[in-house]
């Protein structure tokens, strides 16, 4: 049994990581903390909550006294850190909340982990991990070999500046001090209650609104999609086997070009809404209510400055040491998104009121159509 502190358990992989733990450690107990900031939605969270299944704490990872207070209270064994600002497009308009919580929030969480497993003299039965990203390698061309754990970092937005800051901050902690951490850098992951600010629910939700759908420059970009029960899976095999001191990429075998991955996520819905007449009713405006091709709503828009051409991982290594595998094909795994924002429809409008209206104006009004 451990005691295992989540950080940014209220986000997207922060949520669907919380419920894989129950489920594959239900011995563990679990307290997630999280600032509560626009990304975050403790919805999902809630029963787990009730039920003091979970213990849920609002606060800032870059508070050093309740860190402090937390690791004395629970007497944390593991931690499991994926708080952090997220979204690339937003690093590129308000670049210093990444630096606040990805480098100094990450700093001081790393600060109370080490006292207080140094103080308690139980520092070589602790596990720290660090959740990032492959955007700390930077780009790759088109017959380039996929990132690994010894890919040079070359980030190119404030975002993956901000991870791979973290990232070497970490690091310099196992030689310094001998704290037992581990990173994992992982590729674009997808699924249920990922924020609509990001690609593929944001296209989801404009298709079904029959709004335009803002593909950035030609749509060549290429990512490697990574369903986020795989990835949850991943990090609690990594936390729990994974050598100290080491990094394992996780991703997901899934490159797809965003112009495909827009034209497959448009099918998908024209296909629900073909063989389910209610869909029409609930969204009037999506064309696929009057028997058009959803495609049709496919705009190209100006491109995201220092935009990475292509993120591909080799995951060789967390496979043969450790035996994790993705188990989610990329069409069903997509499918399956589609069918869960179209049963989610609360979840979604209550996420994309207020403040997320200002946020699509200031993204995308300045854009024009290409
Ligand atoms: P997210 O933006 O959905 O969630 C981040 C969470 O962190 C939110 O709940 C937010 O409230 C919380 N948070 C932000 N600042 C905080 C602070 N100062 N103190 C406490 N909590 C704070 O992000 P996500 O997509 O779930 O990503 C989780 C982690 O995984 C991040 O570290 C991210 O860099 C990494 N990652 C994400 C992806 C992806 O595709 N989503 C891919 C690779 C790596
Ligand atoms: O690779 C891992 C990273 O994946 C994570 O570290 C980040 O936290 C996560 O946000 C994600 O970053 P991306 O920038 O790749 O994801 P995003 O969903 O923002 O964009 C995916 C691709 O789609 C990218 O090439 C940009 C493009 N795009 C995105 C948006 C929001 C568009 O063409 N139009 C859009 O409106």
């Amino acid at each position: 049994m451990q005691s295992v502190l989540i950080t940014g358990g209220a986000g997207f992989i922060g949520q669907n990581l919380v419920h894989a733990w129950c489920a594959a450690r239900p011995d563990d107990r679990l307290t997630v903390v999280d600032a509560m900031t626009y990304a975050a939605n403790i919805r999902s969270l809630e029963s787990l909550i009730a039920d003091r299944s979970i213990l849920f704490v609002r606060g800032d990872i870059r508070d050093a006294a309740l860190m402090r207070r937390l690791f004395d209270e629970h007497k944390f064994t593991r931690v499991a850190h994926l708080a952090a600002e997220s979204h690339v497009d937003r690093s590129i308009v308000d670049p210093e909340a990444f630096l606040q919580t990805n480098v100094l929030g990450t700093f001081t969480l790393l600060k109370a982990a080490l006292d207080a497993w140094r103080s308690w003299g139980t520092i070589d039965r602790a596990r720290f991990l660090h959740v990032s990203t492959d955007e700390v390698y930077g780009s790759l061309g088109p017959n380039d070999p996929a990132f690994s754990e010894s890919s040079p970092y070359r980030p190119n937005s404030p975002y993956a500046a901000s991870k791979a800051a973290s990232d070497h901050l970490v690091r310099s902690f196992v030689p310094t001090y001998g704290l037992p951490v581990l990173i994992t850098n992982c590729s674009n992951n997808y699924g249920p209650y990922q924020h609509p600010e990001k690609l593929i629910p944001l296209m989801i939700i404009h298709v079904l609104e029959g709004k335009p759908l803002p593909v950035y420059g030609d749509g060549s970009n290429v990512r490697d999609w990574l369903h986020v029960s795989d990835h949850c899976d991943a990090l609690i095999n990594v936390i729990e086997q994974g050598r100290s001191g080491e990094t394992y990429n996780v991703g997901g075998g899934n490159e797809r070009n965003n112009r495909d991955l827009v034209g497959l996520i448009c099918d998908t819905i024209d296909r629900a809404f073909a063989a389910d007449p209610n869909l029409s009713a609930r969204f009037p405006s999506c064309p696929a209510t009057a028997g058009r091709s959803t495609r049709t709503l496919i705009g190209y828009v100006t491109d995201r400055p220092g935009h990475d051409h292509r993120y591909a991982i080799n995951a060789t290594k967390l496979a043969t040491e450790l035996g994790s595998r993705c188990r989610v094909d990329f069409e069903s795994g997509l499918g399956q998104t589609v069918r869960w924002y179209l049963d989610h429809e609360e979840w979604w409008r209550d996420v994309t009121s207020g403040a997320y209206k200002a946020w699509i104006d200031k993204n995308y009004g300045y854009r024009i159509v290409i």
